[in-house]
């Protein structure tokens, strides 16, 4: 795998020179704040070493992109805009979609070139039944992971992705900078200050009849409340975020009882997927020191915050990519931003100018690199870094 230049502009050269440095001055910042297991430290003393002119070795993404009936549509434009050979790919239309949605969907997936070519892209052939912020979208979440932990070989990190999400930087940029970066990191937006979380999240309990129904409902509460546990620190934040290889495997096979006793636990929680990470890496001390307090998305938040997010739109593009985040969160269906951010930040191509598929394995870096270079070494520079890590 070889990382070319794009063949645009004079200036590149330079400007790939000079990230270069910054990606090293970054990578150094690294090593000093970061005592993490020994794969990690081969990883960042191979990108750290200057006598190998050889560039770091190249991750792969695993993707969950999970909708809703009605969402195909969305589905197939996020696999386009988020398509590269390297990564794998799982589409999940919930247990409110027909069959035949499902169907038409994975007719779409094979009809792919690039995709019957690199066979990385799975659907699944029947939809969980997930209720709005009820623990099912947890199983749901957790059941995606393990598919891709037993189905694709050798990723390195899981990147869940919704309807209304959308990438802002091509695969090639997000794939680069990644690869200056220690394989175990985990971007969890997190805090334990849970302020008025504690008496809507943390106290009621909850029941979320998707667990032994076959239809689809609302969760419904408890009279009783419960006390904050005492043999854990809750931790919350966003159900948005980018998660490593490792910890998963940690999640998902269990052999430490913490994530299946917090499992349990988030079973009567409201929005456990806003919470039920954030608290096992935070109470474990092998993944405390892995948490970058960062969801990797943009995020806007109206004036009083409402409960969901504000919508973005064509006025947000300016923010978006200062912010350098590598995905947005969240944009209406067929919203002109999406437009705009194919066309400029994207440079996805048309049918009739795409490359041949085989060519898909090259990385060409472009400027979406730089911004998200800039995110990272913000986020991993001693300021950030350990002060904001489980606290
Ligand atoms: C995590 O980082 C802190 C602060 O640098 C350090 O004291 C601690 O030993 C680290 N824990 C592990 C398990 O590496
Ligand atoms: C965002 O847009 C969707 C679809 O147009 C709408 O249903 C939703 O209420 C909007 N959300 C906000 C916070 O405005
Ligand atoms: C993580 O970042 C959020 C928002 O930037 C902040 O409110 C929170 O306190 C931070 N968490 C920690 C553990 O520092």
């Amino acid at each position: 795998m070889k990382r070319s230049h794009p063949h645009r502009k004079c200036s590149l050269p330079a400007m790939f020179v000079s990230l270069s440095a910054l990606v090293l001055i970054s990578i150094s910042i690294l090593l000093f704040l970061y005592r993490p297991s020994s794969n990690s430290v081969s990883a960042v003393a191979a990108a750290a070493d200057p006598g190998s002119s050889s560039l770091p070795e190249l991750p792969r993404f695993s993707y969950f992109i999970s909708g809703t009936a009605g969402d195909s549509g969305r589905l197939r434009r996020l696999l386009r805009a988020l398509y590269h050979p390297r990564n794998y790919y799982l589409l999940h239309l919930d247990f409110a979609a027909s069959d035949a949605e499902r169907l038409d969907l994975a007719k779409f997936v094979k009809s792919e070139p690039a995709v019957s070519l690199f066979q990385n892209v799975m659907v699944m052939g029947k939809g969980n039944l997930v209720t709005s912020k009820g623990p099912t979208v947890m199983a749901s979440t957790l059941h995606a992971a393990a598919i891709l932990l037993r189905k694709a070989p050798n990723w390195d990190w899981f990147i869940n992705i919704g309807s209304s999400d959308y990438p802002l930087m091509p695969q090639d940029d997000i794939l680069h900078i990644f690869s200056y970066l220690p394989r175990d990191l985990n971007f969890i937006e997190h805090t334990s200050d849970i302020g008025w979380k504690e008496f809507q999240r943390a106290r009621p309990i909850i029941i979320d009849p998707g667990l032994y129904h076959s239809k689809r409902s609302g969760v419904f509460w408890a009279k009783e409340k419960r006390s904050l546990p005492a043999s854990f620190k809750l931790f919350m934040g966003s159900a948005l975020m980018i998660l490593s290889r490792s910890f998963l495997e940690f999640c998902i096979w269990g052999w430490d009882n913490l994530p299946r006793t917090l499992l349990m636990y988030y079973t009567n929680t409201l929005s456990s997927e806003e919470a039920y990470f954030h608290t096992v890496a935070c109470n474990h001390r092998d993944y405390q020191n892995t948490t970058v307090n960062h969801s990797m998305r943009y995020v806007r938040w109206d004036e009083p915050p409402r409960e969901e997010p504000a919508n973005l739109t064509a006025r947000d593009f300016d923010g978006m990519v200062g912010s350098g985040a590598p995905f947005g969160h969240s944009i209406p269906e067929n919203d002109p931003l999406l437009d705009l951010i194919d066309r400029k930040l994207l440079l996805l191509l048309t049918d009739k100018e795409k490359r041949n598929p085989g060519d898909g394995v090259v990385v060409r870096p472009h400027s979406g690199s730089k911004r998200l270079e800039k995110l990272v070494v913000t986020l991993l520079d001693s300021h950030n870094f350990r002060s904001r890590q489980c606290k």
